[in-house]
């Protein structure tokens, strides 16, 4: 969708849906032809004073705007960029369930007040383009585009924001990245499958972005043993995929390493069938880290460093070749590990991505996403993902990235302790602690992981309960959200 500012005075906005947004007590500032009806939603004591609240009026008249929403931001002081983008996104619902064609946003004074062009604009156009993402499913029926087209920001006639412009057009941006994870993270198990992930990563070459994959046998020359144990029960082939982003002058190279699960069954263990669907969201890591390398693409992230986008991408299937529990298997470090439970697959995969990276592009700092724990969920539910790693302010870059951006996490820890749990008398490691029984799972997938990044500053963020929704929430209607792509860009842009 198009996302834009536009300076007219409100009367001489022409749009299909006005939305004026105003604070608890402030009366809102309407056209002249929407007065009246201003007037009798007030005598009728129907002008909203929560967080959301909204009240639909029509113009006595002729009128730019067809219609208007009174939409209020609740009280001034609660005000802060997360609700910000909640009503940009219950706008843009609103505007899709009228079958609006465009949608103009109009802050009032008392919205933009004390904020910076970036503070309001960056917000609200993500809230914007978020809120009306719908995945297209595959139908019989023709596709059937969204009415709405083009949704701006007004720009209020009196002090508007410096910069409020360009955070509207980076927010639009950052936005389209985030609905392309969306629709990456969508799709079914069949429709993406690790050569078709590998086909979107590459489309998104270019410029300062290079693509490169190694297929099986390039995989099997590197010893990446582990990816390819994961992969050994399925017909489809596991790829490696790598975006190398190089701005030139570059200090420093960090990588950006996502789990690529396109369907996960559990394997020889397999999983219990309810709900086994949802495991094609198993490639949400991967997700993500291609729509870090959309976002710098289209411009709205502009790392100054070398980023590196790793993803390692597979299917974990039960077939009669699949990797059995106990198997030893060698990683590409030569670690080798006991598979105890071939469901705990995610690690696998990425510990060859994790010591591949480190030991070619020796890099300055690691983040990885995983939707790696089913316990994660237990932990800390859906809101807010785990964070956990081994250097403490890397840690914390990541969280603070999150917090401002909208994607929140929260660190668990990590010590020797944990460590220790996942040693085998078999191999070097074992891939799970005790299983679900012992606990703790969501730190026992990292200390695993932890092995193979040595002492290079790395997060690892399990992105499990954040990934997805079953139901619409916030600004998101069903399905994958996306997480982790706002969080990057704000990380490294
Ligand atoms: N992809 C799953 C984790 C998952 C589960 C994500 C539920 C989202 C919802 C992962 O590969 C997995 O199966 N993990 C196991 C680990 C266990 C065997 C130690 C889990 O969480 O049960
Ligand atoms: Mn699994
Ligand atoms: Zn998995």
């Amino acid at each position: 969708m198009r996302i834009s500012t536009k300076s007219v005075p409100l009367k001489s906005a022409r749009t299909d849906l006005l939305v004026s947004l105003f604070v608890k007590g402030e009366t809102p500032s309407v056209p002249p032809a929407f007065e009246p009806a201003l007037k009798i939603a007030k005598s009728a004591g129907d002008i909203p004073s929560t967080f959301k609240g909204s009240c639909l009026l029509y113009p006595s008249g002729r009128s730019m705007a067809k219609r208007l929403l009174l939409l209020c931001s609740g009280e001034a002081k609660k005000l802060d960029a997360e609700r910000l983008r909640r009503l940009a996104g219950v706008s843009a619902n609103k505007a899709i369930a009228l079958k609006a064609g465009s949608l103009l946003l109009h802050p009032s004074a008392r919205v933009c007040a004390k904020r910076s062009g970036e503070d309001l604009g960056l917000p609200l156009a993500q809230g914007l383009q978020m809120g009306a993402y719908r995945y297209q499913a595959p139908s019989k029926e023709k596709p059937k585009p969204l009415s709405l087209k083009e949704a701006g920001v007004l720009c209020p006639e009196k002090g508007a924001p410096k910069g409020l412009t360009a955070a509207v057009s980076r927010g639009g941006k950052l936005g389209a990245a985030v609905c392309f994870a969306r629709d990456l993270g969508n799709k079914a198990g069949n429709l993406l499958t690790p050569r078709k992930l590998a086909a979107e990563a590459k489309k998104l070459a270019g410029g300062k972005i290079r693509f490169k994959a190694f297929d099986e046998k390039q995989m099997a020359e590197k010893k990446m043993g582990a990816i390819l144990a994961v992969s050994q029960g399925s017909r489809e082939p596991a790829r490696m995929i790598f975006l190398d982003y190089n701005p030139g002058n570059a200090k420093k190279t960090i990588c950006v390493v996502g789990k690529g699960l396109t369907f996960d069954a559990g394997g020889i263990s397999l999983k219990p069938g309810a709900g086994m669907w949802d495991m094609r969201y198993d490639m949400c890591g991967s997700a993500a880290v291609l729509g870090l390398f959309h976002a710098i693409k289209s411009g709205a992230c502009k790392p100054k460093h070398r980023i590196i986008g790793v993803v390692p991408t597979s299917e974990n299937l039960p077939g009669g070749e699949a990797v059995k529990p106990g198997d030893i298997v060698r990683a590409c470090d030569g670690t080798t590990i006991e598979v105890q439970n071939t469901d705990a697959e995610g690690r696998l995969i990425l510990c060859d991505a994790l010591a591949y990276s480190k030991k070619t592009f020796k890099p300055d700092a690691i983040v990885d996403l995983a939707t790696l724990t089913g316990a994660v969920i237990i932990a800390l539910g859906h809101e807010v993902a785990a964070a956990i790693g081994n250097d403490d302010k890397w840690v914390h870059e990541a969280i603070s990235a999150g917090e401002s951006s909208g994607d929140r996490c929260w660190q668990l820890p990590l010590w020797d302790i944990h460590r220790e749990q996942m040693k085998s008398k078999f191999a070097d490691l074992k891939n799970i602690n005790q299983g679900r029984a012992e606990g703790g799972g969501s730190i026992s997938g990292a200390a695993f992981l932890s092995y193979f990044v040595g002492d290079t500053p790395w997060v690892h963020l399990d992105i499990a309960g954040t990934a997805w929704n079953q139901k619409s929430r916030g600004y998101y209607s069903g399905g994958a959200t996306g997480f982790g792509v706002r969080l990057l860009a704000d990380l490294l842009g």
